[in-house]
């Protein structure tokens, strides 16, 4: 048995951030960064009527949703609804058959692979399933973006790579397991130490708490929380996990049958008188 992974910390920005300036400007000729006047919401990911199919089956009829800075935008539906397919549009891995995905201000939906790079550095991916690599130590993992993106010294990398591993719980005893060698818990907060270690301006989670027990999705769930007042303000969360919507989100969107049934803060959904989002929210209930 392995030790009980400890709270992680308070997740804050390490000294120094390694924050790519994006490379933004040689897409759009416009600032990196969004502006506007203070208290003006501003949408990093704005997503207008996207539709995609695969061999005639129509996953996404046309859903409209934006996340603002600052917000973490929760996508719930059943499984099989879209969530994962809406999400790799948002990251550029799948192409609308129409539609138009927005990200950091920017139409991504015809960029080039190349184009797409600088945006993506500055998304954090958590995938469903971890998706580390199988072959690396957690510390290699971690390191692995850092590696492939900046110039950093290996002390410098050293000093990241044990920050946000202490941020997501973990300590200098997982450093050298592989992936194989942790549970499942273990291994999600090591995808999210990997995600974070960028320091994105946008964290994408694709079922975050799923295949963990109720101790180590509440710890996931406090996690991703703290990293609105730390590291990174923003998120999108695809989950069918309403304990972690109830502790995360600031509002909710609810994909059933390739639409949006609603898209609002949590209390206004639980107080929907729509059918399919009570039939949805009560499915939730009684599989929770
Ligand atoms: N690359 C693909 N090729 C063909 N069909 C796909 C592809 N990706 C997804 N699909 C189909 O799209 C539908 C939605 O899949 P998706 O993975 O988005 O569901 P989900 O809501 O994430 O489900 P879960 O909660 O089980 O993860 C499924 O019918 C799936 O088979
Ligand atoms: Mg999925």
């Amino acid at each position: 048995m392995r030790r009980p992974a400890s709270n992680p910390r308070r997740v804050t920005a390490p000294p120094g951030r390694v924050r790519a300036s994006g490379g933004l400007g040689a897409i759009t000729g416009a600032s990196a960064r969004p502006s506007g006047p203070p208290g003006q919401s501003i949408s990093l990911v704005e997503v207008t009527d996207l539709h995609k199919a695969f061999d005639g089956n129509e996953v996404l009829k046309g859903i409209s949703v934006s996340a603002e800075r600052a917000e973490t935008l929760v996508v719930m539906g059943g499984s099989g609804s879209g969530k994962t397919v809406f999400l790799r549009h948002v990251a550029g891995l799948l192409r609308p058959d129409e539609g138009q995905v927005r990200v950091f201000g920017v139409n991504i939906e015809k960029l080039s692979e190349e184009e797409l790079l600088p945006l993506r550095r500055r998304m954090g991916f958590v995938f469903q399933g971890a998706a580390l690599f199988d072959s690396l130590t957690t510390y290699e993992n971690v390191a692995y973006p850092l590696r492939e993106h900046t110039n950093l010294s290996e002390p410098e990398i050293r000093e990241r790579v044990l920050h946000f591993l202490s941020l997501v719980g973990l300590g200098e005893e997982s450093l050298e397991l592989l992936p194989a060698e942790l549970s499942g818990g273990m291994r999600k907060r090591v995808g999210i130490a990997r995600a974070l270690v960028s320091e994105p301006e946008i964290m994408l989670f694709d079922e975050p708490t799923a295949g963990l027990d109720p101790t180590n999705s509440k710890l996931v769930a406090d996690l991703i929380a703290q990293l609105k007042s730390g590291v990174c303000d923003t998120a999108i969360v695809v989950t069918h996990d309403l304990d972690l919507t109830k502790t995360i989100a600031t509002r909710v969107a609810i994909l059933i049958h390739g639409r949006f049934a609603a898209v609002a803060p949590l209390e206004e959904i639980l107080r929907s008188r729509e059918p399919e989002v009570q039939a949805f929210l009560a499915g939730e209930a009684t599989t929770a």
